[in-house]
């Protein structure tokens, strides 16, 4: 064999050296852009304000985000979850179990009590409820609508101010101004991002104050570390969750301006009952300790067919997960609800906040590495139980309301009949307090059947005691 020429071997190493070179420089390039790409997540084509509540505008800069953001308007479902969408509204949580609209009877969630959808919806759907046939405040808007500007506006700047003057307001008087300022959005970018740097931040007045009082409280709460830091500290400011909270707490708080229980009427402002700390007896001793302006004890409604002072519990999904081994493992409701999806580089929030049932895969996997199926079963595992003994708590309920009845049909007084009445505040603001949290159990499973086991006890106590009357 002839050797070949110089000429050939030439040509084919100046061929190897420059593609090596190419690569290198183009392996070189593309790590500058993921690298820039990652440091500077995005361009910002147009300012964003405090005033800026419509997303359309934030969506030029953050397509992304603004993208998975309105898929919350998509109908989706699972065995316990994620309700409505394309239909004109949700199932009636009041018609599917019966006992729920008994032990609400005398208030307005016996007329209208649906399942929740997506936060799209969250404006309309609130609009729309029959439960305004009853005169509401306006307080009802602090968790529907984009509503910062208007208690700016209505405080002269002072948002705080603004917002303590609007239970005496009307819901209609109330959205009637958000619409005319243009403010008619769902909670929007601007409620959880700071416009300027886009850390997330917590808007909500009620949140705030409830935070400060929590703060302030003897309840230990290590999954919430800043807090516990801020107790050590000299206290000279009270604590301030937007200066000191970490990025994993923030990631919860957004959500607990909203996802918490409440008391909302006329009679006095918006007010999450955290003076004793998170735990449902907490949040009871609250209540028990609140007298209304008037001096009056404090009550949501007053049961129909008993008169007994109830109390109405409302989501307290930051409640109960505060209670749970996620939130003590340092788990946020992002993590699992808005979950990050890879971009290139970059990692996106998804803003498709839903059932995390839905998207296994990033919700859980990327902590659990267990069988998708497996997953989803454990979880339903849960909820299933958590649903018989609700199940069973709501029997307990409407029997003890009949033995009431009974009683009374027999001629007892209202006052032998007091003890009993306490009781049945008790076992029903237990079992409200499971059946209005939206997760089934899961958020904290543990917790959630030692409350429902409180509620069937205080429930049957109460049987018994009427019947023996
Ligand atoms: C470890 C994961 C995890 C964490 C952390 C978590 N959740 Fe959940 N959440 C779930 C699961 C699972 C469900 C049940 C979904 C279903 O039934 O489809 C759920 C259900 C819900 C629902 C009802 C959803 C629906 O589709 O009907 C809401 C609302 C909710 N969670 C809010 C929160 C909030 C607020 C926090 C933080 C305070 C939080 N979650 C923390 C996993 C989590
Ligand atoms: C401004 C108040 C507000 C904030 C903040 C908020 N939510 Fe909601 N959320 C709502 C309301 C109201 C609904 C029910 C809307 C409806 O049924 O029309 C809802 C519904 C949901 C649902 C049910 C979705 C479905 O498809 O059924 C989930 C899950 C949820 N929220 C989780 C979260 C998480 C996680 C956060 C924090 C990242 C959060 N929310 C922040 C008010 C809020
Ligand atoms: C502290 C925040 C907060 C306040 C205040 C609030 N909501 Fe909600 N609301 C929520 C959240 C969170 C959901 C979704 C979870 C659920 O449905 O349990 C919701 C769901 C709803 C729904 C859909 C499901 C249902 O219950 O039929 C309606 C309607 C509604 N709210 C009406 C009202 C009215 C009327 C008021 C005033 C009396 C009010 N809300 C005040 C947070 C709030
Ligand atoms: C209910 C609260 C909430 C709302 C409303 C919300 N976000 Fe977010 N957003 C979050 C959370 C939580 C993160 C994760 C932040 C972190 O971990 O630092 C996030 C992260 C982001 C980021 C940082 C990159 C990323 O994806 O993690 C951008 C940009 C962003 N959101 C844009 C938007 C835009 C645009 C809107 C309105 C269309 C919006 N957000 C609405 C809660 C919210
Ligand atoms: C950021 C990490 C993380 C994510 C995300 C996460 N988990 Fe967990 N999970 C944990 C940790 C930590 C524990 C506590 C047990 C342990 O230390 O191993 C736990 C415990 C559990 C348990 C048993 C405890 C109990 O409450 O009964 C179940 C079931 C569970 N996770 C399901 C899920 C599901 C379903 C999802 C998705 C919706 C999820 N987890 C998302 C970290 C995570």
């Amino acid at each position: 064999m002839k050797p070949p020429k110089p000429f050939v071997i030439y040509s084919l190493l100046f061929v190897f050296f420059a593609s090596c070179g190419a690569l290198i420089i183009a392996l070189a390039l593309n790590i500058a852009e993921r690298k820039s790409e990652a440091q500077n997540r995005y361009i910002r084509l147009v300012e964003v304000t405090e005033d800026d509540t419509d997303p359309e505008k934030w969506g030029i800069n953050w397509p992304k985000q603004y993208d998975s953001y309105l898929l919350t308007a998509e109908s989706t479902r699972t065995r316990f979850g994620g309700h409505g969408g394309s239909e004109a509204l949700p199932e009636q949580k009041i018609e599917r179990d019966p006992w729920l609209r008994r032990m609400f009877l005398g208030y307005a969630f016996s007329i209208d009590y649906r399942d929740r959808r997506g936060h799209a919806y969250m404006l309309e759907d609130q609009e729309n409820t029959e439960r305004l046939s009853k005169p509401q405040t306006g307080s009802c808007l602090h968790c529907h609508a984009s509503v910062m500007p208007l208690y700016r506006k209505l405080g002269d700047g002072d948002a705080m101010a603004g917002f303590k003057a609007t239970h005496k307001l009307s819901y209609n008087e109330m959205n009637d101004m958000l619409h005319e300022m243009g403010h008619a959005h769902p909670v929007s970018c601007v409620d959880c991002h700071d416009p300027d740097s886009m850390k997330l931040r917590v808007t909500r007045p009620g949140f705030i104050d409830a935070i400060q009082m929590l703060a302030e409280s003897e309840a230990p709460l290590p999954q919430m570390p800043s807090v516990e830091r801020w107790r050590k500290s000299n206290r000279n400011e009270p604590y301030d969750p937007n200066v000191l909270a970490s990025r994993s707490e923030m990631r919860s708080f957004v959500c607990g301006q909203c996802h918490v229980e409440y008391y909302c009427s006329s009679a006095m402002p918006l007010e999450f009952p955290w003076s004793n700390g998170l735990k449902m007896e907490d949040l009871e001793k609250h209540w028990d300790e609140t007298v209304f302006p008037s001096g009056e004890r404090f009550f949501d409604y007053k049961h129909k067919e008993s008169g007994a002072p109830i109390l109405k519990a409302q989501h307290p999904e930051f409640e109960l997960w505060s209670q749970g081994v996620h939130s003590r493992a340092g788990v946020s409701c992002s993590d699992c609800h808005m979950p990050y999806q890879r971009d290139g580089a970059t990692k996106v929030s998804d803003h498709w906040v839903r059932s995390p049932l839905l998207n296994i895969n990033r919700a859980c996997q990327v902590c659990h590495h267990v069988d998708e199926r497996e997953i989803l079963a454990r979880a339903e595992r849960i909820q299933e139980r958590n649903f018989a003994l609700l199940q069973r708590g709501g029997a307990a309920i409407v029997d003890l309301l009949d033995a009431i009845q009974a009683a009374k049909a027999r001629g007892v007084s209202t006052q032998d009949l007091d003890s009993i009445l306490e009781l049945q505040r008790k076992a029903q603001w237990r079992l409200d307090y499971i059946a209005a949290e939206n997760s089934m159990g899961f958020h904290a499973p543990q917790e959630a059947a030692r409350i429902l086991g409180e509620a069937i006890d205080y429930a049957r106590q109460g049987q018994a005691a009427a019947n023996a009357l």
